[in-house]
């Protein structure tokens, strides 16, 4: 059979169909971000961040090493049930201190023009009404996050204290600012004193990066 200039054209669709198709079928391997950009941060030590980043790299670990069991093992064993259950600990674990570190790194300033602010002054009455209600939720106790939620829906913003890493999510709220209160992210630079903690959290908010994060 001649190979034709058709031929050939044909073959090669063929041939994309196919990589695309595979490519798209492969499961995602999480891949740890790089957030060294913080170092230096004023009221974190670079010990304390160096720590935190290795933290983050465990979950991010365990949820690529629990999805890939996952993958393998029988549905109907026990291990399976209990890996199922576990796995938004350690999902979360990763995404929940990615959407931190992200929102961390600016000067604490948040523009006054901006969505964030208008909605936040709209909807608490003030910023300062905002900002100390979501301060209560970090001081409250126990381990956990503090994650101001945009539910989509209604586009109301919402203060949520988050237990561990899995236990009071908003379905299809938006995580805008999330702060982490677990024990790691402040005993290694202020000992029990939290309130100095979530005061120095605030300095270094990156209110643009937040601001990016709202929808509605
Ligand atoms: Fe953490």
């Amino acid at each position: 059979m001649p190979i034709t200039m058709k031929s050939v054209l044909a073959f090669l669709t063929i041939l994309t169909l196919f990589v695309v198709t595979t490519a798209a079928a492969a499961p995602v391997t999480y891949q740890a971000k790089d957030f060294s950009r913080l170092r230096g941060m004023k009221g974190f030590s670079d010990q304390a961040l160096e720590l935190h980043f290795v933290l983050y790299q465990g979950y991010v670990k365990n949820t690529n090493a629990m999805l890939e069991t996952l993958a393998q093992i029988a549905s109907s064993t026990p291990a399976y049930a209990e890996m199922k259950r576990r796995l938004g600990w350690e999902y979360n674990g990763m995404r929940l201190h990615e959407l931190y570190f992200g929102n961390l790194g600016g000067d604490g300033k948040i523009p006054p023009d901006s969505k964030i602010a208008k909605r936040l002054t709209e909807q608490f009455g003030s910023l300062e009404s905002w900002a100390n209600d979501f301060k209560a939720t970090g001081a409250m106790r126990g381990i956990g996050w503090v994650v101001l939620y945009e539910d989509q829906a209604s586009g109301r913003l919402i203060n949520t204290w988050i237990n561990e890493h899995d236990l009071g999510h908003l379905a299809g709220g938006q995580p805008l600012l999330v702060m982490d209160v677990f024990e790691h992210a402040f005993i290694p630079d202020y000992g029990l004193k939290k309130g100095d903690y979530i005061e120095a959290f605030f300095q270094n908010i990156d209110w643009k990066a937040v601001d990016a994060r709202l929808g509605k």
